[in-house]
């Protein structure tokens, strides 16, 4: 505890799941060491280089543990975000937002809650993707007139119906 009785431990305990196809792997490891800099512990999905690996395999993994709550939050990284996302949104939970600018960034905490970070390895520099990164991960949901929550179980009543369908 600080002065002020903030709990500054907090975001060293938090670990950070992250994970990457071959497009967004440079970007998954700069990001790993900014996060670490940072003081967050990073669980790295893979991929391990930079050769070719199929985005589904490694999203399906990271998103399925947002899923099960194993992992609080976390960062998927392809070319575009476009196919992480794409995955990662079919679990029950996980709700993953493209991000290639501050203010979605921001927004997607702030408004929607969002627990999975998707980035475009080809389409961000690694100056604004640090930036997007720090940003969602400092930014906490906010919902004082409750509409957010409303929206948010709107969501949740879905999966619920689609899940009993099958
Ligand atoms: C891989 O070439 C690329 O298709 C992938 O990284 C991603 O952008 C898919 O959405």
């Amino acid at each position: 505890m600080d002065a002020r009785g903030q709990n500054r431990s907090k975001k060293s305990q938090e670990v950070i799941a992250i994970g990457s196809d071959h497009g967004g792997w440079e970007l998954k490891e700069h990001l790993k060491v900014f996060l670490r800099k940072e003081g967050f512990h990073v669980e790295d999905f893979g991929c391990l280089t930079s050769e070719s690996f199929d985005y589904p395999e490694i999203g399906i993994n990271l998103s399925r543990d947002i899923s099960n709550g194993k992992f609080g939050r976390g960062i998927l990284i392809c070319g575009t975000g476009i196919g992480m996302s794409i995955v990662a949104n079919r679990f029950p939970g996980v709700r993953a937002a493209l991000c290639n600018d501050i203010y979605t960034a921001r927004m997607s905490r702030e408004h929607n809650n969002a627990n999975v970070l998707v980035l475009g390895g080809r389409v961000l520099g690694k100056g604004i993707a640090e930036e997007i990164t720090n940003v969602w991960l400092n930014t906490h949901y906010c919902d004082p007139s409750g509409r957010h929550d409303r929206r948010l179980d709107q969501i949740l009543k879905l999966e619920k119906e689609i899940m009993k369908r099958k």
